[in-house]
């Protein structure tokens, strides 16, 4: 593409002028004190504003509540250029869909939700997206394309955060959760698996509930559904850390002075993204309670820095072999990654604490794993 001449990248606000469509794709954290951030938008914004020209659409992709297209991101948009939107200018919002890791899933094939500031601004967005995505979605405004990607990423972290407490239900009753969600999955409708975990990870599901839960103060609703979620899926690390002590006591050790492997860094299975993963709470929690903490993680091979964990960064994964593993007085399983030799693990590993039903197909695992 760049040497046909279609595509070029820079870092030239004022080639603005020149385009006929903007698309903002920022990130949008969450605040130390976990509020909306929506800087990142603000600063472009603010940066494409005064290249704008007659007619140009923009598209704001970033995941953020409700009113930010067409409030926080039109006022600078206007401010900045001295045009209008929906007269001047076109604006719209459609969310991003992505699938990381799925190699079956094309952009091209998966539905793209938009909604237009105007009708015209909606034709415009419809126009340009249709020439790249087979079926697109339109929907009366901004503000119901934001709220329709608030609703996937929700829908998300409630299921998570049920079957997470089913776990621990469950698990109490001696029942295993994972066997329960394979039998329920063969239902042929009307249920959707989930699976638990150590914890929520990745950029979207433990962050965008809470763009909402802001959002819906200024209208005097509360977020009951998302604050109980974030409750459960937040106390999973803890639960897992008990788990750890319990499998490590039962070996008369304790986590003070043990060596602990992580398994896995990233937020999910067979992708590099490692952003919210809970193996980091996981990697805080035992190293606090005075354990050698090290990690495996073949699509991770050394830890970048970032804004919330700049003390892991540049520590590298373990390589993997035997004497390596065996090293380890628990193998604490976060990640299920498919490239992992799970048959190896359960041979060479003192004790396993498998968060991810891993260890389910391996038959005659030399040591007892522990599910968490
Ligand atoms: N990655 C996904 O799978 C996914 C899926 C759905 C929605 N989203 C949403 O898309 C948005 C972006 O997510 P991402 O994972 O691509 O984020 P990212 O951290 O990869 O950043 C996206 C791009 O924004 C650029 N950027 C950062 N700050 C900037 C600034 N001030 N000005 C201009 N550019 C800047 C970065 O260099 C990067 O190229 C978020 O709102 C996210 O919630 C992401």
């Amino acid at each position: 593409m760049v040497k046909s001449g279609k595509f070029s990248a820079s870092t030239d606000f004022s080639r603005v002028k020149q385009v006929e469509a903007v698309i903002l794709c920022v990130p949008t954290p969450l605040s130390k004190n976990r509020e909306p951030d929506i800087s990142f938008i603000i600063a472009t914004g603010r940066a494409i504003a005064p290249h704008l020209v007659k007619e140009t659409l923009v598209v704001l992709e970033s995941t953020t509540y409700p009113g930010t297209t067409d409030e926080d991101l039109r006022m600078v948009l206007e401010q900045g250029s001295g045009m209008k939107a929906g007269i001047d200018f076109h604006l719209a919002f459609s969310p991003e869909r992505e699938d990381p890791a799925n190699e079956q899933s094309k952009v091209k094939l998966i539905p793209k939700v938009v909604g237009g500031y105007t009708q015209g601004c909606l034709e415009r967005a419809l126009a340009l997206y249709g020439k790249a995505i087979d079926t697109l979605v339109p929907v009366s405004s901004c503000r119901a394309a934001e709220a329709t990607k608030l609703l996937e990423n929700i829908f998300r972290s409630v299921n998570i955060a049920l079957v997470n407490e089913l776990k621990l239900v469950y698990g109490a009753m001696d029942i295993d959760v994972w066997e329960v969600i394979e039998a329920a999955k063969t239902k042929p409708f009307g249920f959707m698996p989930f699976y638990p975990g150590p914890g929520l990870g990745g950029h979207c599901i433990p962050i965008d509930p809470f763009y909402l839960t802001w959002k819906a103060r200024e209208f005097g609703q509360h977020t009951r559904f998302i604050e109980l979620a974030g409750e459960i899926n937040t106390r999973m690390p803890e639960h897992v850390v008990h788990r750890v002590a319990d499998a490590l006591n039962e070996r008369s050790k304790a986590i003070k002075g043990s060596r602990i492997l992580i398994l896995g860094l990233a937020y999910k299975p067979n992708v590099d993204d490692e952003r919210e993963s809970p193996s980091y709470m996981l990697m805080d929690l035992l190293s606090g309670r005075g354990a050698e903490v090290e990690y495996y993680d073949p699509y991770v091979p050394v830890i970048k820095p970032t804004r919330e964990h700049s003390h892991f960064a540049g520590k590298q994964s373990v390589d993997w072999g035997q004497t390596a593993i065996s090293s380890f007085d628990l193998v604490l399983i976060a990640t299920n990654h498919s490239c992992v030799n799970y048959k190896e693990l359960g041979d060479w590993a003192q004790c396993i604490v498998d968060t991810r039903n891993a260890m389910a197909g391996i038959a005659g695992a030399r040591v007892k794993v522990w599910k968490a």
